[in-house]
């Protein structure tokens, strides 16, 4: 008989492609998608442990989850991702109806892992009266397969891409090499692996053909991707000729190994979205020390500086850590101004959490617990402005948006992105993955307001119209 598999997905980009990549190898298995929890034979938490927020949300979610089993006794719950890897012997103990525990290297093994984990279920359905600690498998000892591998990039794994999705993102490089001092991800990402430049390149093929019309590539540090001669530059160079894509984007890049040949394509190839993420995390340069970034202040503004400079109308964004140990207000002071002097379109901001195995945990968690949320509070403020003055100075001009499907809130619009990123909401009516021409007429912090035109002969801001 088939089995269900449900997919609950927390955390970054990356993390989404992996609960693809496990549903479409999962359903190469046999298995089915449901996503409807209730409907499932197996339940996969896919976790992330960047922050301790991140882990209390699915630490709540599993504690929920594990209640379905008490009118299904074969249900299968499982976790996998981030949180998996790093917290597998404290989640056992808070989530005892945790069946298997799998980290983000062992995905190819998942078949084999959770039949064994059903086998087992199945045992206990049966045996239902005896005590628990007396019945055999997984309710009492999980399944766990957190082993490292660093030479698995599942290169040759299907994945379960979303049928008429106009965004396919796709993983180009595992795992981290950087050890910043605040960050878990190395150590339950492990080390740097980079596909295959020809597998990246037939799944940019596939998504094209499966309807997309824009493609994120995907790493932890997506610039230190490297095959042979070919690094993220001459990838994006080739994955712009793959007929059907109009748009290429990539995140996050690492910004002390952002190349002048990387500038370079983004200036050069039209489909190169003209938009970065780049992280700054503070704007202290004693901070970005401590972090162990590699850059200082200065190196950044510089690359922003040219950056600006190759790709008119550059969008940027940042994630920014507040309350980091040791931060002063001087130093929060100067992240402050550096927010307000950059004026990012969009910012991700966080308080600091101790991550346990890093440097960073193992120092004094300084900054107490009210003063961080101070710092994050203004900041956030501060950053709301900067995003609406941002968005405000598209008013009366004509953007490219590349339509994903209808306005959530104004069912007669639709919705897409700009080049930049934004999010554009259209008076029109237009198929998934349209590239149309509107007027914006407004804007708020996080969305524009447009309506359809013809496409102008010249653009400031937007591509040169190209045909698809
Ligand atoms: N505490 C707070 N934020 C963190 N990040 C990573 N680790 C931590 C931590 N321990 C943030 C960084 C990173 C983003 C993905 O998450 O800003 O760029
Ligand atoms: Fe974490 Fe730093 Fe690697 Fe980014 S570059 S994943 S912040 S260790």
């Amino acid at each position: 008989m088939t089995a269900a598999i449900y997919i609950e997905t927390y955390g970054c980009q990356m993390n989404l492609a992996d609960g693809e990549l496990i549903l479409g190898h999962m359903t190469s298995h046999g298995y089915v998608r449901t996503d409807d929890p209730e409907a499932a034979d197996v339940i996969l938490l896919n976790t992330c442990a960047i922050r301790e927020r991140a882990e209390e949300r699915v630490i709540g979610r599993l504690t929920d989850l594990a209640r379905l089993k008490t009118r299904r006794r074969d249900l299968v719950l499982g976790m996998c991702g981030c949180m998996a890897q790093h917290h597998r012997a404290a989640l056992i103990a808070r989530v005892p109806a945790l069946d298997l525990i799998v980290g983000p290297d062992a995905y190819r093994r998942l078949p084999t892992l959770l039949e064994a984990a059903r086998l087992a279920r199945t045992t206990n359905a049966r045996d239902r009266d005896a005590p628990a600690v007396a019945r055999t498998g997984a309710e009492v000892n999980p399944l766990v397969d957190v082993r490292l591998d660093p030479d698995e990039t599942y290169a040759d794994l299907p994945t379960a891409r979303t049928p008429g999705s106009v965004r396919a993102w796709i993983t180009i490089i595992r795992g981290c090499d950087k050890f910043c001092t605040f960050c878990v991800v190395p150590y339950v990402r492990g080390r740097e692996r980079s596909l295959p430049a020809e597998s990246v390149l037939a799944e940019v093929r596939a998504a094209a053909a499966n309807g997309a019309r824009e493609v994120v590539f995907l790493g932890q540090t997506v610039n230190a991707y490297r095959d042979g001669d070919c690094d993220l530059a001459a990838l994006l160079r080739r994955a712009a000729e793959v007929p059907g894509i109009l748009r290429l984007r990539f995140t996050s890049p690492h910004p002390a190994d952002v190349s002048l040949e990387l500038v370079r394509a983004m200036a050069e190839v039209p489909a190169v979205a003209p938009q970065i993420h780049l992280p700054v995390q503070s704007g202290s340069d004693a901070v970005l020390a401590r972090m162990e970034r590699g850059y200082t202040i200065a190196d950044y503004r510089a690359l922003v500086a040219r950056l600006r400079d190759a790709i008119p109308e550059i969008a940027f964004s940042t994630d920014v850590i507040v309350g980091f140990p040791g931060e002063s207000f001087a130093d929060f002071d100067a992240t402050y101004r550096l927010l307000e002097d950059i004026g990012y379109d969009h910012a991700f901001l966080f308080k600091y959490s101790a991550r346990t195995l890093t440097k960073a945990a193992r120092w004094e968690d300084s900054v107490p617990e009210d003063e961080k949320n101070r710092r994050l509070a203004h900041v956030i403020a501060l950053q709301e402005k900067i995003s609406a003055t941002r968005n405000r100075r598209w008013i009366g001009r004509p953007v490219e948006v590349l339509v994903e499907g209808p306005a959530r809130r104004s069912p007669d619009c639709v919705a897409g992105k700009t080049p930049q990123f934004t999010t554009a909401v259209v008076a029109a009516a237009a198929a998934p993955g349209t590239r149309l021409w509107a007027t914006v007429t407004g804007a708020t912090a996080h969305t524009l307001l447009a309506t359809p035109i013809e496409a102008p002969e010249y653009a400031p801001g937007g591509r040169a119209p190209r045909a698809a």
